[in-house]
């Protein structure tokens, strides 16, 4: 669930109006509710609670350091997959001991980097980064812990893009492989076998493909737990979410019949998980980014011009693909609503943003209400995967980010200036 909705003919993030934020602070805007945040993280925190176990927000999806503080002081540890993501924890006040370090191209100084922190744990992904911890931490006279990230070759049913479990992709170690891995990864001195991992993609959004991956990946991992004295299983992140119907009134239909259609919510993903997890008596990791972030958050947007050509009405709008590249580059559905209601009929639209691309777009061809310039739009669900792919092309500063808890709202990052885009550039010498 989440915490967007009308009230009246306006929209409300948790007691907070997104008309008066984007009075204030102008538009593109991104808003994330703390409540939903926390919530989420509680609701598979709650979900876990017969295992032992630690969540791992993946900090990907969302790494404002208003955001990482409020998981911090929830006790999530991170996710992390580079050496910036580890200072980030670090600036947000967030606990080292608590991050597992993923990634398929660790450079040396990284791993050097996590192991002087006390990283709980790196995730490798092949057999040349194992040796590069072992030499890295023997530099150190240091012991690194690991897991390897086992490939179980299981097909998750999501965008091209995003899954990662199959052979196809570049991520982890083949399933067959494993076993004689840990076997060499026990002779290097300066590593601890800590525990496993696996992690089989993004916005799954049924709970079978995770079970036929655990169910796969289960054997094995007693295998190794009983040679190598593991301590831990993790189970990845990918926990999908909806993006559409979100501001159905009332209990949307999607949550009520979700157990129904096998839909993924916290408490199915671990009923259909937790008798397999259960008996195994390792601690139990989880990855989770877009479950904790993705519906806590809004982009907002306002309308610049009203065009029709041809057949089609184009709704031009302040925020482009850069602010958001998901529709772009996935063809990803977010769901777009007037901050203020109008009560007026829909119209097919396209909504677009100002990039000299036609891949600028945000939807095509969806009734929307009709809206005229100055009028401003949220782009729902952009909580997970918004602020933290975007860019400055076409020379756009980032948008600002703001925190909502209840009827407070503060900053959590500022619009960026202009002039910072080229702040690092020069003109060189010679062209002086
Ligand atoms: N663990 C690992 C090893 C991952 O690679 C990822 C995401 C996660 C956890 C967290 O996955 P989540 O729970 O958020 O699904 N930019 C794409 C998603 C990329 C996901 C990359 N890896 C999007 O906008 O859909």
């Amino acid at each position: 669930m989440h915490d967007f909705r009308f009230v009246g003919n306006q929209l409300f993030c948790e007691g907070v109006s997104l008309a008066s934020l984007a009075k204030k602070f102008g538009t593109p805007l991104y808003v994330y509710s703390q409540h939903t945040l926390t919530d989420h993280y509680q609701k598979l925190a709650a979900a876990l609670a017969p295992v032992d176990h630690l969540v791992c927000y993946a900090m990907k999806s969302n790494s404002n350091l208003s955001v990482l503080r409020v998981l911090a002081d929830l006790g999530s540890g991170f996710d992390i997959v580079s050496a910036g993501e580890l200072q980030r924890v670090l600036a947000a006040g967030g606990d080292p001991a608590k991050c597992v370090f993923a990634g398929v191209g660790k450079t040396a100084a990284e791993i050097e980097f996590a192991l002087r922190a006390g990283v709980y744990c790196f995730n490798v992904e092949s057999e040349p980064e194992l040796q590069r911890i072992n030499r890295v931490a023997a530099k150190l006279k240091k012991i690194a812990p690991i897991a390897v990230r086992v490939n179980p070759n299981i097909e998750a049913h999501t965008h091209a893009k995003i899954t990662t479990g199959t052979y196809e992709n570049k991520f982890g170690i083949a399933f067959e492989d494993i076993a004689g891995v840990y076997a060499r990864a026990a002779k290097l001195k300066n590593l601890r076998l800590r525990g496993v991992q696996m992690h089989i993609g993004s916005q799954i959004t049924e709970t079978t493909p995770f079970e036929l991956a655990v169910k796969k990946v289960l054997p094995l991992v007693e295998k190794l737990k009983a040679k190598h004295g593991l301590e831990f299983f993790s189970v990845g992140g990918g926990l999908g979410i909806v993006y559409h119907s979100m501001l159905a009134s009332g209990v949307p239909a999607w949550w009520q019949s979700a157990a129904a259609k096998n839909i993924l919510t916290p408490a199915s993903y671990a009923a259909r998980l937790l008798p397999w997890l259960q008996p195994l008596g390792l601690k139990i990791l989880m990855e989770p980014g877009r479950f904790i972030s993705g519906n806590a958050g809004a982009l907002v947007t306002r309308v610049e011009y009203v065009k029709r050509t041809g057949k089609k009405n184009f709704v031009i709008v302040d925020a482009a693909m850069n602010d958001l590249i998901r529709p772009a580059f996935y063809d990803a559905y977010h769901e777009i609503v007037p901050l203020i209601r109008n009560g007026k009929a829909t119209l097919k639209s396209d909504v677009v943003g100002p990039i000299c691309e036609s891949g600028d777009y945000f939807c095509k061809d969806r009734p929307l209400p009709k809206v005229g310039e100055g009028d401003t739009l949220a782009l729902l669900s952009a909580g997970a995967y918004g602020a933290v792919m975007g860019s400055n092309y076409n020379a756009r500063p980032l948008p600002p980010e703001i925190l909502v808890n209840g009827k407070k709202f503060a900053v959590a990052r500022e619009r960026q200036a202009v002039e910072k885009i080229w702040s690092d550039e020069k003109v060189v010498a010679w062209l002086k």
